[in-house]
């Protein structure tokens, strides 16, 4: 089972940009936790992609058809505005899980909405970096049964 972890702009960022709201770890060192609690699974591989470009990130999601199980995805600020980003999960029809490090229902109106929602199988919010963890353990749950 091969599982696509997907980051969008600025949390290139992490670890710097406002820690008091999304955390002090770095994007890699998120990248590095999610490696070591994929060990726990067995047969399960992940990668990671991180773009600050929208189009990237639709020409990776349109890529990862055939080549992975599923997605994670944390589309950060594109998840309030990208139809996009929508469209290609639904067009790849392949699950994916959205990610948000802060609780993004608790903070401005704009940010309550989520475009992207809709297209994955599941959003999990507030939990910072444990959310990545908790949504491979739902993806990979989901692609079990
Ligand atoms: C975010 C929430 C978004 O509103 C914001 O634009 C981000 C990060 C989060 O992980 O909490 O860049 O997706």
């Amino acid at each position: 089972m091969k599982i696509l972890v997907i980051n969008g702009p600025n949390l290139n960022l992490l670890g710097t940009r406002e820690p008091e709201i999304y955390g002090s770890a770095t994007l890699s060192s998120i990248e590095k936790e999610i490696l070591e609690y994929t060990e726990s699974f067995k047969g399960v591989e992940v990668e990671f992609f991180q773009s600050n470009h929208e189009g990237e990130i639709v020409d990776k999601i349109q890529s990862a058809k055939g080549l992975y199980d599923g997605i994670i995805i944390n589309p950060a600020a594109y998840t309030h505005t990208s139809v996009a980003i929508a469209d290609a999960i639904k067009a790849v029809n392949l699950p994916a899980v959205e990610i948000h490090l802060s609780n993004i229902n608790s903070r401005e109106d704009f940010r309550k909405k989520s475009i992207t929602a809709p297209s994955c199988i599941g959003q999990i919010s507030g939990f910072g970096k444990n959310g990545y963890l908790a949504g491979l353990f739902c993806l990979i749950k989901h692609l079990e049964n």
